[in-house]
C-alpha cells in the first residue's frame, strides 16, 4: 500500500502513538499453557492477569475427559445448529445450565461477548419469514447500567441513545427507578440490563433492588453474570443475599472462561425466547458453535465445582486473605471485597511505570487506565490463580510494597 493511502486511514499513527503513550505494548507470544505462570518465548512470569481463577485445564481428570470427549464427539461442530442439529455435548451443557439457573431453557454460544450480541440483536428484531409468521420487537428499549460490558453496549450501539437506548448510575437502583417510572408510562417493552459482578472494580450489583424494580415496573431484566458464575451463590459465601435473587432475573448469561475455565457462553431464559435465539439472535446461525469437547468438559467441570464446592470455597479463602494482607499494608483497594482485586494506582503515567517495573520482576499484572477507568483513577488488577504458590503470592506482596515506596501510590 503506498504511503499516501496509509496515511488517509491512520492506522500507522494510531499504533505509533498508543505505544510512544505506554498505552499499549506488543502482545507477546505464549509458549505454554496459561495458568499461575505465563512463558513468552523461554522467559516465565508469574501470572496474575489470567481470569481462569481454579486453572482446572490443568488437572488430570479434565485432560482425560477432554481428550475422551475428542474421541467421542470429534473436534467441530461443523456448522450452526440450525443447519445440521446440535451436538450431545452441547445438549447436555444447556440442559444442566437451564437446571442450574432455575430456568426453562439455555442455548449457548462460541463465547460470552457473542451471547451478548447475539441477545440484544434477537431482542431487537423485526423479521418476516412469511406473510403470517414474523416478529417486530424493534421498538423495544433498553436501559443498561453504564459500567456494561462492552458486548452490550456495542450490540446496543444501533439504537437511537436517549429514545430506546438509556443508562442508569451504575449500580445505582434509585437512578434505574428514575428512568424506569418515566419510561414505562409510554412503554411497554422494557428491558433491564446489568452485571452480577464488575470486572474493573469488582463491585457487585444490588440484584435483589434492581430486580424488584423490573418486577414492578414490568420490565425484563437481563444479568451478564459471567464474573459471578459458579463463583457467588451458596449461602455460606460472600454476597448470598444479593445472589440468592439471582434466579428471578428474566434471562441470565454466563461465560465459561472465567471460574469453569474453558471458552463460550451461554444464556439461560423462558422457553420460546431462547429457542428463537437460534434464529434470531445472529451470533448462532451465522458462527460457529463451541467446540464439542469443550463443550462436554464445560459440562464436567460445572458438575464437578457443584459437588465439590470446597474447590472454589478454598479459593475464596486464599484470594480473601490476600485482600486482608494489602489492606493491612495500607494498599487502597476497590472497596467491594469480591474476588476482584483492584489496587488503586492514581495517575495514568505512574500504572505504566508499575506495569513494567512488575514485568521487569517476572510478573503481570494487567493495569487499567482511563478510558477503561475514570481519569486519575488507573489501578492494577490482581487476579490470584488456585495454583500460585505462597512464595509467589509473598513476592507480589513485596514487590507491591517496594513499588508503593518509590511511586507513592
Ligand atoms: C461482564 C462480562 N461479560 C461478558 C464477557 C465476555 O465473555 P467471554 O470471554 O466468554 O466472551 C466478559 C469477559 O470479559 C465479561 O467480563
Amino acid at each position: 500500500m503506498d504511503e499516501a493511502m496509509k496515511a488517509l486511514w491512520g492506522f500507522d499513527d494510531f499504533i505509533q502513538g498508543i505505544r510512544d503513550d505506554g498505552f499499549y505494548h506488543d502482545v507477546l507470544t505464549t509458549t505454554k499453557p496459561v495458568g499461575p505462570t505465563i512463558v513468552y518465548e523461554d522467559r516465565e512470569l508469574v501470572n496474575f492477569a489470567s481470569i481462569n481463577i481454579l486453572d482446572q485445564h490443568e488437572e488430570p481428570d479434565i485432560k482425560e475427559h477432554f481428550y475422551a470427549a475428542a474421541e467421542q464427539y470429534g473436534l467441530v461442530t461443523g456448522g450452526s445448529r440450525v443447519t445440521q442439529g446440535v451436538g450431545q455435548a452441547h445438549k447436555d451443557l444447556e440442559n444442566m445450565l437451564a437446571c442450574v439457573t432455575g430456568k426453562e431453557r439455555a442455548i449457548s454460544f462460541a463465547s460470552g461477548l457473542l451471547a451478548n450480541i447475539g441477545f440484544i440483536n434477537a431482542m431487537t428484531s423485526k423479521f418476516n419469514f412469511s406473510v403470517d409468521c414474523g416478529i417486530n420487537n424493534s421498538d423495544a428499549i433498553f436501559i443498561l447500567d453504564r459500567d456494561c460490558h462492552w458486548s452490550l453496549w456495542k450490540a446496543a450501539s444501533h439504537l437511537p441513545f436517549g429514545r430506546q437506548l438509556f443508562a442508569f448510575r451504575h449500580n445505582d437502583a434509585k437512578d434505574l427507578e428514575k428512568k424506569l417510572k418515566k419510561l414505562s408510562v409510554k412503554h411497554e417493552k422494557i428491558i433491564v440490563v446489568f452485571e452480577s459482578v464488575y470486572s474493573a472494580d469488582g463491585s457487585i450489583a444490588p440484584m435483589k433492588e434492581i430486580l424488584d424494580l423490573c418486577e414492578h415496573y414490568h420490565a425484563l431484566s437481563y444479568v451478564d453474570n459471567a464474573n459471578g458464575f459458579m463463583i457467588y451463590g451458596p449461602e455460606q459465601r460472600l454476597f448470598a443475599d444479593d445472589f440468592a435473587e439471582i434466579h428471578r432475573a428474566t434471562f441470565e448469561m454466563v461465560s465459561f472462561s472465567k471460574a469453569v475455565g474453558m471458552e463460550g457462553g451461554a444464556i439461560a431464559g423462558p422457553e420460546n425466547m431462547v429457542h428463537s435465539f437460534e434464529v434470531l439472535s445472529g451470533t448462532s446461525l451465522f458462527t460457529a458453535a463451541i467446540q464439542p469437547p469443550t463443550a462436554s468438559t464445560i459440562y464436567y467441570i460445572m458438575k464437578k465445582l457443584m459437588e465439590h464446592p470446597e474447590i472454589m470455597d478454598r479459593y475464596l479463602l486464599r484470594s480473601q486473605a490476600l485482600r486482608k494482607r494489602l489492606e493491612d499494608k495500607g494498599f487502597r483497594l476497590n472497596d467491594v471485597p469480591s474476588y476482584i482485586i483492584s489496587v488503586l494506582i492514581g495517575q495514568d503515567d505512574t500504572a505504566v511505570r508499575v506495569y513494567e517495573e512488575f514485568l521487569r520482576q517476572h510478573m503481570v499484572v494487567p493495569m487499567f487506565r482511563y478510558p477503561a477507568v475514570k481519569p486519575g483513577h488507573a489501578l492494577i488488577r490482581i487476579m490470584l490463580n488456585a495454583h500460585h504458590t505462597e512464595a509467589q503470592v509473598n513476592r507480589l506482596v513485596e514487590v507491591l510494597e517496594d513499588l508503593q515506596e518509590r511511586y507513592g501510590f
